[in-house]
């Protein structure tokens, strides 16, 4: 069952320890310093050297402890590895926020087999067996919460996104389907789907003409900037949430409504 937890009004976590992955750039490092500007204990994941950089700094102004991991998360055993050494370090795991994610763009007929093993691979596939790995651990210990990212594209169709589409849709199907196993282990499970925001991924999706075409088909006349991902992820992953499970939480500027 997932407990009832009276909410303060504020967002305490004091003492919690979150696992971030793709933690090196955009959301996921944005992310990773809204949360330690809580408090928040954090073990951040990412294929890149410079999340060890970014957790160093991290410490020094938030004064929280860290582990930082250069891992591919398509590689179960690194994956098993790491998880296994902050389990050891810090006892528990009380959030994971599964944020590591690519697009490869391609006109459907034209699409390489690769970009389609690829995405499926880390945005999809890797995402679930995070959470699996992960939410073995939050089983045994009592709860917890899981915070996947997923895209206003695994909605609505968006010209060349046939992969990627795929791969957030399959996000968005395994956030509803661990949100109704867990919640009797006290866990919740949620996406979250962002339009198009302002970071490495996003600019090599929507730069020039295309991103000024869809910047006018959004509602509220603008991209996403990462800390707007990083507060709808802090609330998903606060006790403001406990009775939200197996949501899909759009940060769209409006562009599905219509
Ligand atoms: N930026 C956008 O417009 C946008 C929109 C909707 C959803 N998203 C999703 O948000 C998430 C983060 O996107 P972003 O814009 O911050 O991207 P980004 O490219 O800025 O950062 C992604 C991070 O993930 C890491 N990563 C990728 N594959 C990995 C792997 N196999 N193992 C470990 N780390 C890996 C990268 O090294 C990088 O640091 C992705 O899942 C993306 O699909 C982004």
């Amino acid at each position: 069952m997932i407990p009832y937890k009276k909410f303060e009004g504020t967002f305490t976590f004091s003492g919690k320890v979150a696992l971030i992955t793709g933690a090196a750039n955009g959301i996921g490092r944005a992310t990773a310093e809204a949360f330690a500007a809580r408090g928040i204990h954090l073990v951040l994941l990412d294929r890149q050297e410079g999340v060890r950089e970014i957790a160093t700094d991290l410490v020094t102004r938030f004064g929280i402890e860290t582990m930082a991991a250069v891992c591919d998360i398509t590689d179960n055993a690194q994956s098993d590895a790491v998880v296994e050494q902050a389990r050891g370090r810090f006892g528990r795991i009380d959030m994971l926020c599964n944020i590591a994610g690519v697009v490869e763009l391609e006109d459907a007929e034209n699409l390489p087999e690769a970009y389609w093993d690829n995405t499926m691979a880390i945005n999809a596939k890797a995402t679930f067996m995070m959470a699996q790995r992960v939410g073995r651990i939050m089983i045994a210990q009592g709860g917890g919460k899981i915070v996947n990212m997923a895209s206003q594209a695994g909605l609505v169709a968006i010209d060349k996104h046939v992969a990627y589409m795929a791969s957030k849709a399959a996000v968005i199907g395994i956030t509803k389907v661990l949100a109704i196993e867990w919640a009797e282990y006290g866990i919740n499970v949620n996406a979250v789907s962002p339009t198009v925001v302002l970071t490495e991924l996003g600019a090599k999706a929507w730069a020039g003409e295309v991103g000024e075409n869809m910047k006018k088909k959004i509602p509220a006349g603008r991209f996403c900037y990462p800390d707007e991902i990083a507060a709808a992820i802090l609330f998903l992953a606060s006790d403001a949430a406990n009775m939200v499970t197996g949501e899909n939480l759009l940060v769209d500027g409006g562009f599905t409504i219509q």
